[in-house]
């Protein structure tokens, strides 16, 4: 298990708050894991994606280290890929689909602009886009929420990252899109062992497949460990309240399989 990420201690302070977003949270992101940040509204998820992206808005005040394994934080766009709840905020609308995945490749890549539109067109067919020429020279809003949400996740992968944080990618879809996305990123990250940081308020999504599963409630981390073991014997009377909300958590096979 090696670390790519020491976080010691991290406290994150919005500009005119007085509360801290986040506050004092030690964690070690483990490379190559997939793990799950879960938490109810305002817990601070986001947050910390945006500490760990090093894309914090301006004014907000951190404290604490971030230790990375390289030396350096990762550049986004190259080393880290961001999938944002709302498509709309990961794609530019009056580009078309091609040109900003084609973009990512280009810049990070350093590929050439036919070579990068090639590549973004594989990408395309990678998250399973019908028809990708057409989709290509589409803009955004002529394509589906869902479809959208593989171009985001596409545009994120074109720079081949090594981390990939997706934050509430799949909340705004219906629960069978949900899932398929779900399970594309799943085998998208295997495929290219990369590390996901996958947050949603979703225990029940998150469990099918991530290998730990932190919670954060009010800014803090209130419990951290193997998805299995958070599910079978939570610490937390938080996380036995997000469990038991949760019916197909409760009951065979889920926490028996979680247990093995
Ligand atoms: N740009 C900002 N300026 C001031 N306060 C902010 C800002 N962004 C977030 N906050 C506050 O920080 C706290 C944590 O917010 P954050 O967005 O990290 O929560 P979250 O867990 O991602 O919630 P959600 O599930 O609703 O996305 C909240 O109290 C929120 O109001
Ligand atoms: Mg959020």
């Amino acid at each position: 298990m090696r670390t790519l990420c020491e976080i010691r201690n991290l406290s994150v302070t919005y500009r005119g708050q007085t509360i801290p977003a986040l506050n004092r949270i030690d964690l070690d992101i483990v490379t190559g894991e997939r793990l799950a940040i879960i938490g109810e509204s305002g817990s601070g998820k986001s947050t910390l994606a945006r500490a760990v992206a090093g894309l914090l808005p301006v004014g907000a005040k951190l404290a604490g280290k971030m230790r990375w394994s390289s030396g350096q934080p990762p550049l986004p766009g190259r080393d880290l890929g961001f999938v944002f709840q709302d498509p709309s905020s990961s794609l530019n609308p009056v580009l078309t689909i091609g040109e900003q995945v084609a973009e990512g490749a280009r810049r990070h890549l350093g590929l050439s602009w036919r070579e990068a539109y090639g590549h973004a067109l594989k990408m395309l067919e990678r998250v399973r886009i019908p028809e990708p020429d057409k989709a290509m020279k589409a803009f955004p809003h002529q394509l589906s929420g869902g479809q959208r949400q593989r171009i985001a996740i596409a545009a994120a992968l074109a720079g081949r990252p090594g981390i990939l944080i997706a934050d509430e990618a799949t909340s705004a879809l219906d629960m069978v899109v949900q899932a398929e996305i779900v399970s594309l990123l799943d085998e998208l990250v295997r495929e290219a062992g990369m590390t996901l940081i996958f947050i949603t308020h979703d225990i029940a999504l998150a469990s099918g497949f991530a290998d730990r599963v932190a919670i954060f409630k009010d800014g803090r981390l209130a419990e951290i460990g193997p998805t299995g073991h958070v599910l079978s014997s939570p610490k937390e009377p938080y996380t036995k309240t997000l469990i038991a909300s949760h019916r197909d958590l409760t009951t065979p096979p889920l926490i028996r399989e979680a247990a093995s």
